[in-house]
């Protein structure tokens, strides 16, 4: 049974794979060409935690391998009253794939043990395997294929997103370079980062300046998850902590200057939300270099593939039905 959780247990040539269907996936879904190939399947999607486009681009891409996913928010289930192991064990029975966007990645990892369908880490405080791989399609888009992808850079905080996205380069020899002043403690996982080093690829630059000469793509993410805000705001209980971490990450924002200054043909990343003003500026976000809002796109082509790839299911059986051109 494959499981896709951390991108530990992935190789290379697994990720490459998954990738290349993605990328026949949306050329298939470009060219109205319709790629029902999960017909009666379901997936369940459980949600710990608020999303816009893990729970959009699950839904649309099983809508579109014509398939069908359930939206679970854990506060509306029962998993507030009973066992977590009890509860996953009747939910898997429902569903020929779960995905789970947890609090903590020991949930996703209970689902897995059980070894009775694939399990998806949807993001938990230590990985986001989706993220990576949608970044990495994006990147292999614009540079004309994944040999060109040479080097990225990665600002602020490292996290859950880092973790991933670091070792997916690293294993496909993407040269990766850090400047991250503080780790998020929750996010720390000692053998993804030993199995990230001993590709050789992965270093650290003290300075923002020094970590994007000549990379190909700058990313970031926010220094602080969703769920530490309400209304755009931190929660009193977190507001002293967010202005420590203003302190510490600001000068390693992600901004239009930085980038016109020292990696002029560097493209913009974020994995989204964005937290305007704090980990990117506006003029980032705006600026002709960002690739923001296509790498959001790329999270449905990914996803499907992801499905595809973890039930074992051929993308190209003998003939697709036209559905019409989409834009
Ligand atoms: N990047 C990402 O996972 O977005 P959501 O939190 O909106 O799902």
């Amino acid at each position: 049974m494959k499981h896709l959780i951390s991108l530990k247990e992935q190789s290379a040539d697994d990720i490459r794979e998954i990738l290349d269907i993605a990328s026949d996936l949306k050329k298939k879904y470009r060219a109205g060409i319709a790629t029902n190939l999960l017909p009666g399947k379901t997936l369940v999607m459980l949600f710990q935690k608020n999303s816009t486009r893990t729970r959009l681009s699950f839904e649309a891409g099983m809508t579109e391998l014509g398939g069908h996913a359930i939206f679970l928010a854990s506060s509306h289930a029962q998993l507030p009253l009973a066992d977590f192991s009890d509860e996953i064990q009747a939910i898997m029975r429902f569903a020929d794939v779960l995905m789970i966007r947890s609090m903590h990645v020991k949930d996703v990892l209970t689902a897995a043990s059980y070894d009775r369908i694939p399990v998806i880490d949807a993001c938990s405080e230590k990985y986001h395997p989706c993220q990576a791989l949608g970044d990495i399609m994006t990147m292999s888009e614009y540079s004309g294929g994944l040999k060109n992808v040479k080097k990225i850079a990665w600002l602020g905080i490292e996290n859950n997103v880092c973790n991933t996205l670091k070792l997916a380069c690293a294993k496909l020899g993407i040269e990766v370079v850090l400047a991250t002043p503080e780790v998020h403690p929750p996010s720390v996982d000692k053998e993804l980062n030993a199995q990230a080093s001993a590709t050789g690829k992965v270093r650290r630059a003290k300075h923002p300046k020094d970590a994007i000469a000549d990379a190909d793509y700058v990313h970031t993410d926010t220094w602080l998850d969703a769920e530490y805000f309400n209304n755009r705001t931190p929660k009193p209980e977190f507001s002293a902590e967010f202005e420590r971490r203003k302190a510490v990450f600001m000068p390693y924002q992600l901004n239009a200057k930085l980038i016109d200054t020292y990696a002029p043909k560097a493209r913009i990343m974020h994995c989204m939300p964005m937290h305007v003003g704090y980990e990117i500026s506006r003029d980032a976000i705006d600026h002709k270099n960002s690739v923001i809002f296509d790498q959001a796109e790329n999270r449905k082509h990914v996803q499907k593939a992801i499905l595809l790839w973890l039930l074992g299911v051929n993308i190209n059986p003998a003939k697709h039905r036209k559905i019409g051109k989409k834009r």
